[in-house]
């Protein structure tokens, strides 16, 4: 998410501000901006798009030698200049990373106070919270206290005062946020990549502590009682550094699921279904449902379809979306199309949405960049707010499009009354264990299945129903990142031409998660294992069998039909990122792959 860094020293802050930004841009961002005192005042320089795009703004020969810098991931408003940050109300100046949930309540009292906004976003609300309770008693560290009690949601503040020109202060909630130390130069920054030009020394700041840097760095607990920390030493490179310790992006991001589906979950199941029908859009009039995408977009989107049609009862059809542009389709004024992209500027889709608006259609965009052009296009959107996803191969943006989707098939089955207040409830709590159910299979050992895998060039995933869409991405995962030619097959068809192709130890990956169709699954993996098969069984605990007959057995929790595809998809994904490990692929930036595929 958002980037930021700060710095009070003897240098010239400005170019160090710049060169913590462009260590933090793995972080993803679509804006930047920075603030330093010179001649006695706060410049502000602000720009949307790249880091390039604001050291073009920026006044050739000026100097300071404090300043707050900031790498914005919209999440409220728009990428543009007016919502980037560093942010000013009164005498405040402030970056800030994270989310501010009651920043709505605290924005319409300080507009009762007098203060206007100028942006849209709930980082501006922090600036004038602080200058109001400063006003009302100028004591900073005792204004900072107490608007930790204020303040709701997620923040890692980096704040200027004019009234203490020399001193930069900060705080955090959830956000991270560490202090580097340096000879008569001290800095903070979300994280490590960002000091490491200067300093290797650092201090991890924790949420309850309040920080006061200038030529020294004090940090105080709640109580305001100077605190002494353990100062660290960063071993090792900036490259490491940004993946925080993950060999790949990708692990990194798997191992960021739990947290991206809490925050894809939150905005909907807040107060139980209140809040899921308020936040939903209204889908009463529609009759017929097309969802669209690409690649893993478009495989989240099977698993949308067997939902919204069992549980919503709505005919459901889903479409590649290089397909779908060129296709006729039927459609009537109760069709939505709903089109599914993690960047919300992949060409097709962005075709599909256009042909959709031609024909006079409702459209849901269901994406993860902020005010990317599906986002703005489409006549309603859902953010899933994933994070950024550097590593090419989808993972969390993936599994937070199948929650957003599951949520859709729970809102239109519970306001058709086709899901009981009580039911649609159980299953909002069910959603609630995912993050931790994910924490868990994600911290199992996978590498030990893989070795038994990867040496093969060729394998099969089978499943059928939603565990055919799931094997889709599974396979979809090993062809990507480990260059393994994997087929995704429904179970019931092999028998038509393709089990000609099993032979002894042909790899078969089959998902078993559907307890409905269970056994005739099952019965098409013993056919396949008695022509020679190596069979790798993803199944649920649910399933009351011991499976002898599989090769490797991964047993995850049976949650229900609406939360299963997500916890399913976690050995999907560390399937493929072990195998593609031990066949020594790159990883993150998969031959001839793109992260946005811009062209069609
Ligand atoms: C696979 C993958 C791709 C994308 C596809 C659509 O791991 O990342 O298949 O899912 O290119 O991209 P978006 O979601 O950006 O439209």
């Amino acid at each position: 998410m958002c980037g930021i860094i700060g710095y009070v020293g003897n240098k010239n802050v400005i170019n160090i501000l710049i060169d913590g930004l462009k260590s933090l841009e793995y972080r993803g961002y679509d804006s930047a901006g920075i603030a330093y005192r010179t001649c006695n005042r706060i410049e502000i320089i602000k720009a949307s798009g790249k880091i390039k795009s604001l050291e073009g703004k920026l006044k050739k020969d000026v100097y300071g030698n404090i300043g707050i810098g900031h790498t914005r991931w919209a999440t409220h408003g728009k990428p543009d200049e007016k919502n980037c940050h560093p942010h000013r109300q009164g005498k405040f100046t402030i970056v800030h990373n994270g989310i501010i949930e009651n920043y709505e309540s605290l924005k319409r009292l300080l507009i009762k106070n007098g203060y206007k906004f100028k942006s849209e976003t709930d980082s501006e609300v922090i600036a004038a919270l602080l200058d109001k309770l400063y006003k009302e008693k100028p004591d900073i560290l005792k204004v900072l206290v107490q608007i930790k009690n204020l303040l709701v949601g997620s923040y890692a503040l980096g704040i200027l005062c004019d009234d203490i020109p020399n001193t930069l202060y900060a705080i955090r909630k959830d956000s991270p946020l560490i202090v580097g130390l340096s000879e008569k130069e001290n800095f903070i920054a979300s994280d490590v990549p960002a000091i490491l030009k200067y300093t290797d020394k650092y201090i991890i700041i924790k949420s309850n502590e309040i920080i006061e840097i200038n030529e020294k760095v004090n940090i105080y607990d709640d109580k305001l009682e100077k605190i002494n920390k353990e100062i660290l030493t960063f071993e090792g490179n900036i490259t490491q550094a940004e993946k925080n310790g993950y060999d790949h992006f990708m692990l990194k991001e798997i191992h960021e699921e739990p947290e991206a589906i809490k925050n894809t979950i939150k905005p909907f199941l807040k107060y139980g279904l209140d809040s899921l029908i308020e936040n939903m859009p209204i889908f009463e009039k529609y009759a017929n449902i097309i969802i669209v995408g690409c690649g893993s977009a478009y495989h989240a989107g099977l698993i949308g379809k067997n939902l919204i049609e069992k549980y919503a009862n709505i005919r459901s059809d889903v479409y590649i979306a290089s397909e779908f542009r060129h296709q006729k389709v039927f459609t009537d004024e109760n069709t939505l199309v709903i089109l599914i992209s993690q960047s919300g500027e992949t060409a097709d889709t962005l075709a599909c949405l256009r042909k959709a608006n031609e024909l006079g259609l409702d459209t849901l965009a269901i994406v993860n960049v902020i005010g990317s052009s599906l986002a703005r296009e489409a006549s309603k959107t859902i953010y899933i707010n994933a994070g950024p996803e550097i590593s090419v191969a989808t993972t969390k943006a993936y599994l937070a499009q199948i929650a957003i989707l599951s949520l859709i098939a729970l809102t239109i089955g519970n306001t058709r009354n086709l899901i009981s207040d009580k039911k649609a409830l159980e299953i909002i709590a069910s959603f609630e264990d995912v993050p931790f159910i994910l924490e868990t299979l994600i911290n199992e050992d996978y590498k030990g299945i893989a070795k038994t895998i990867y040496r093969k060039d060729n394998c099969f995933y089978i499943g059928r129903g939603v565990d055919y869409a799931i094997s889709l991405e599974g396979a979809l995962k090993l062809k990507e990142i480990a260059y393994i030619t994997s087929i995704a097959y429904p179970a019931g068809e092999l028998k038509h031409g393709t089990i000609s192709l099993i032979d002894k130890g042909t790899n078969v990956i089959a998902v078993v998660t559907d307890k409905n169709i269970a056994e005739k699954t099952i019965n098409n993996i013993k056919e396949v294992k008695a022509r020679g098969a190596f069979i790798t069984l993803i199944t649920t605990d649910k399933l009351d069998e011991d499976f002898e007959w599989a090769d490797n057995k991964i047993i995850i929790p049976n949650s229900n039909d609406f939360t299963n595809p997500i916890i399913a998809s976690i050995p999907i994904q560390l399937i493929g990122y072990e195998c593609a490990k031990l066949r020594g692929c790159d990883i993150d930036k998969p031959r001839n792959l793109a992260k946005s595929v811009t062209v069609e």
